[in-house]
């Protein structure tokens, strides 16, 4: 139907950061708000997706008519997105921890225990380059987001090859953008074998539902 082009189509959608336990008490998290992600997920719903949204600790409301799996860290994202599928649609603008401490342990660090302590960190699964190279249920259209300062163009034209996604869709988190938390977003969108598309300064309300107009295009276009 018109109003609703994207029924019967499985979305999922990962949001926000993850936030990586050093101990009990305290995290290594970041400056992610989720507000893209979520913004995406409310525009795929409304375009009649059914969508799941795995998103991080945030303060962003569940957008209406989605069906939100809140998690913690990495792993814990990873596992939801994995018990989401099958899907057509994966958006990835989670800002998930690159490294997260090797070991946790069960009690407070404490001062008392003499010395500074040293934290070794491993490295966390790629969700995005996990779900777009998924051997049997791989999402027929997988899109991420390269976050970059400076060079945006060269860095996600290899995040587009490395990731093996579909989309980047690539933008400038330099601290004097304000796009970490800010409510809006300059991004260009980078597909396999296309011209980069750069899209004017946007809300990340209207980037969302510009995104999902060129995800109902390109299904129906049958080109996933
Ligand atoms: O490599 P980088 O973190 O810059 O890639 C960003 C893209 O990859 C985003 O779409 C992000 O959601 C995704 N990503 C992921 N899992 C990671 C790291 C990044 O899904 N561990």
């Amino acid at each position: 139907p018109a109003g609703r082009p994207l029924a019967g189509r499985r979305a999922l959608v990962t949001s926000g950061p993850t936030r990586e336990p050093i101990d009990p008490v305290r995290y290594i998290a970041n400056h992610s708000s989720g507000r893209q992600g979520h913004a995406i997920a409310a525009a795929l719903a409304r375009a009649g997706a059914e969508v799941t949204l795995v998103s991080g600790p945030v303060i962003q409301p569940d957008p209406p008519g989605v069906s939100v799996v809140h998690v913690g860290t990495a792993l814990e994202m990873l596992a939801a997105c994995e018990a989401a599928l099958p899907a057509d649609i994966a958006v990835c603008a989670a800002a998930v921890a690159d490294w997260r401490p090797e070991a946790a342990p069960g009690s407070k660090i404490k001062k008392e225990d003499g010395g500074e302590p040293v934290l070794r960190l491993v490295e966390n699964p790629d969700i995005l380059r996990t779900l777009a190279t998924r051997p049997d249920d791989r999402p027929a259209l997988v899109v991420g987001f390269a976050a970059e300062t400076g060079d945006i163009l060269a860095y996600g034209e290899r995040k587009l090859g490395r990731k093996g996604c579909d989309w980047i869709l690539a933008n400038d988190v330099s601290p004097e953008t304000g796009v970490f938390g800010g409510g809006e977003n300059s991004v260009v969108l980078l597909r396999r074998g296309a011209a980069p598309e750069p899209w004017p300064k946007l809300a990340k309300e209207e980037v969302a539902a510009r995104l999902v107009e060129r995800i109902v295009a390109a299904f129906a276009m049958g080109e996933p």
